[in-house]
Parts: C-alpha cells; sequence; structure tokens
C-alpha cells in the first residue's frame, strides 16, 4: 500500500453564501466522500438580492463549529471528551470574528482530536469577508489538533470536482467513477464570480486564456432573473423556466437578444451588455407577465450558451486537448453541459468532455478537498504554518 493511501483531508469552503465542510479519504482506489456537509445561507441573502458579505461572514462564523460535527458524524469521526477550555493564543486567531469565536468556545473544546492529516480551504477568490472565516477557523483547529492547513485555489476547486465526475462524451453511463484526466486539458469555468478559458500542462501549471470583460456568467443569470422578478440565485430559476418553454415552445422570436464577443478575434466574454438588452426589452412590456419571463429565459439561455459553443470551440480549435473539464456554479445548467458536451463529442472526437457530478457544480467543499487529494497525490502540497492571508482576487495562474 502506498504511503499516501488513507490519508484524511478535512475540507472547508465559506469563499461566498455556502458553509461547506467536506472530508475525503485517499484510497487505493482514488478519493472517497467520507462527509458532504454545505449549508445554504441563501433564503438570508434572498432579500438583498444578492451576497451581503459581512452577513456572510457571520453566518460562517456561527455555522463552521455545527457544520464540523454533522461532517465528523457523517465519516464516523465524532468522538467526544471532556470540555477543556480553548488556549488563548488559539482564541487569538479569531478575535476578528466574535461569533466564530463563541461558537468554537462553546463546542469544539469537546470534540476529541478526529484521525485527520490535512485540513485544506479556500484561501480564494470569493468575498474576502467570507473567505477570512474559514481561513481563521481552519487554522484555529490546525492548531488546536495540531494538524497542517493547505491552502486552495477555489477555481481549482472546481477544476478538481470532475475528480469524481462523469464522462459526457460516448457513454455517459461508463466511467463515472474517477475519470481520468489528461494533459493538455482545457477547463471552462463559469461560476457566479467568474468566465474562463483555462489551459493546464498538468495539474497546478495554469495559462488563462480568456475571461470576462465584465459581468461573469451566473452573474448575468442572477441579473437577468432579478429584472424578471425571479428570486435569487437566478441560475436555477431561469434554467427551469427555459427547460419547461423549450420542451414546448422550441422556436420563440418574441425577444431577440445579441451574443455578445461571438466573432471577436480573442477568447474573452462581455455579459452586460445582455443584462442591459433585457432590460431595454422588458421596458417595452407593460407587466412581466409569466409568458414573457419564460420567453425571455429561453432567450437568454439560448445566447449565452450560443456564445459559449462558440468560444469553447475557438479555444479547442487553437488549443488542441486530451481532456475538456466545464465546471463552476453555471455548469449545472443541464442545456448548456449537454449543447457544449455534444459540441465537443461531435467536432473534437479525440477530446473526452467531463462535467461534475450535479452536487459538486455549485460551490462545495469536497472539490476543495479533491484539489487538495490531488496536490498530495502529486506530492506538491503547499501547507501554511499559520498567518494565512485570504485573497479575493486570488489567480488561477498565482502561487496559491
Ligand atoms: O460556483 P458557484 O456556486 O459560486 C461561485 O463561485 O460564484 O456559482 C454560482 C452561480 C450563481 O450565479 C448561480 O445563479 C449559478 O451559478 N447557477 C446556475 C445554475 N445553478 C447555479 N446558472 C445557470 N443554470 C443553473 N442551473
Ligand atoms: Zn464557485
Amino acid at each position: 500500500m502506498n504511503k499516501k493511501s488513507n490519508t484524511i483531508i478535512l475540507a472547508i469552503e465559506t469563499s461566498c453564501d455556502e458553509t461547506a465542510i467536506s472530508i475525503i479519504e485517499a484510497t487505493d482506489q482514488g478519493p472517497e466522500v467520507r462527509a458532504h456537509v454545505v449549508h445554504s445561507q441563501i433564503d438570508l441573502h434572498k432579500e438583498y438580492g444578492g451576497v451581503f458579505p459581512s452577513l456572510a461572514k457571520r453566518e460562517h462564523g456561527k455555522n463552521l463549529p455545527p457544520v464540523l460535527i454533522e461532517a465528523l458524524e457523517q465519516a464516523g469521526l465524532f468522538n467526544t471528551q471532556a470540555h477543556a477550555p480553548v488556549p488563548e493564543e488559539i482564541q487569538a486567531v479569531m478575535t476578528k470574528n466574535p461569533d466564530l469565536v463563541e461558537s468554537f468556545s462553546a463546542s469544539i473544546p469537546t470534540i476529541s482530536r478526529p484521525s485527520i492529516d490535512y485540513i485544506a480551504v479556500t484561501r480564494g477568490p470569493g468575498l474576502e469577508p467570507a473567505l477570512w472565516a474559514g481561513i481563521t477557523f481552519a487554522e484555529a483547529l490546525g492548531a488546536l489538533w495540531n494538524i497542517p492547513v493547505i491552502p486552495v485555489n477555489h477555481m481549482e476547486g472546481h477544476i478538481a470536482s470532475v475528480l469524481l465526475g462523469k464522462t459526457e462524451a460516448q457513454n455517459p453511463k461508463s466511467e463515472t467513477l474517477n475519470p481520468k484526466i489528461e494533459f493538455p486539458m482545457l477547463a471552462f469555468l463559469i461560476s457566479g464570480g467568474h468566465t474562463e478559458l483555462i489551459r493546464a500542462t498538468d495539474w497546478g501549471s495554469y495559462t488563462i486564456l480568456g475571461q470576462t470583460l465584465d459581468d461573469a456568467i451566473g452573474e448575468a443569470f442572477d441579473k437577468t432573473a432579478r429584472l424578471l422578478g425571479l428570486p435569487y440565485p437566478g441560475g436555477p430559476a431561469i434554467s427551469e423556466l427555459a427547460r419547461k418553454h423549450r420542451e414546448t415552445h422550441a422556436e420563440s422570436t418574441r425577444f431577440s437578444l445579441p451574443r455578445p464577443m461571438l466573432h471577436s478575434e480573442d477568447l474573452n466574454f462581455s455579459f452586460s451588455g445582455l443584462k442591459t438588452a433585457v432590460r431595454y426589452a422588458l421596458e417595452k412590456e407593460q407587466d412581466i407577465t409569466p409568458e414573457i419571463q419564460a420567453t425571455m429565459a429561453l432567450e437568454f439561455e439560448d445566447a449565452v450558451t450560443e456564445v459559449c459553443t462558440n468560444k469553447l470551440r475557438k479555444a479547442l480549435t487553437e488549443y488542441p486537448a486530451d481532456t475538456c473539464i466545464l465546471a463552476g456554479g453555471v455548469s449545472a445548467n443541464t442545456h448548456l453541459r449537454e449543447t457544449l458536451g455534444a459540441m465537443v463529442a461531435s467536432e473534437f472526437p479525440q477530446t473526452t468532455f467531463i462535467v461534475p457530478e450535479m452536487h459538486l457544480s455549485t460551490d462545495n467543499a469536497t472539490m476543495i478537498g479533491l484539489a487538495a487529494y490531488q496536490s498530495i497525490i502529486d506530492g506538491r502540497e503547499k501547507t501554511v504554518p499559520s498567518g494565512m492571508k485570504a485573497s479575493g482576487t486570488l489567480r488561477l495562474d498565482e502561487q496559491v
């Protein structure tokens, strides 16, 4: 048995509005998910129509310890001990988050140290106050239990989410467990904060080929949903309306939105004009009826899909790849994953197209644990003794 086998990683993700903790075990068969807990704050943020950073930080502070307990229970690693006070130097790590100090002090000292080898935590990109909550929690736990902490780039986490993904190209039923990622690889990352085409020659070696010049795709979904009077986050709402409408009204022509940068020479994107076009079109309507919501949702999804299909085709033509990965929250969109998957299968048969399992598309800690797992397997894991800093704008081509 190789020495990396049965290494156990506790992964923490708090870059936005999900407080998530997973436990991954490295087995001889590949990564195994021992626990997967995602506590969503969506209901709290809904009334602001988006994520409110200081509220997210407070909620993460309150929720991280109970979410940890749930994850340890799922993994069968939860055992109690007599309460011992948290040493002052460990409390000091968390002073900027009083909610975290309080919930940490109330519950963590009663948990006996689980057999965990590494703690992985998202260092960025994301909302800084939210990221800090996860980082200080990871450092405090690491100090208390004497476990090394590995910083993870959230976007590398989205890429690694496909390690438990699905190969769509040939037979969707085959290779669902631990698909093989061959390099060079092209990753199309589409989320609430990012729209990026990434080329990788290996794990950890990334070049950004193109990205959005303004809004991210997920942001465009969310803003369009808001204009249509649909709840936050808008992606799932638009996706559902468009799906139903597509089944019955395949050729919908009431609205006609632009396809921004469809034929631009580069691999960049721009989505803010699309949202403005939606606003202008809706201003001409007296009422936002369910029919208008559905027609616009369909036209919007079509516009985004057409742009994404063209850009991915251009990227794969210019940078042939053995594996193409579609990941990030917006990859939960069925129409997009099917359209892009079909395009790659028919036009780039030598490229294997891989998407994450649906529940690993949107933010979660399993993907953070998988990125850390891969770095440990490759022997390039980086541990930080203490003093890790959140980076809201951390790029994939930067050192994490
Ligand atoms: O990756 P993610 O969970 O968070 C960030 O890292 O940003 O992505 C969240 C984004 C949101 O904008 C949400 O509306 C979008 O993913 N999203 C979707 C779908 N599910 C989530 N967009 C389109 N269709 C979906 N089914
Ligand atoms: Zn994300």
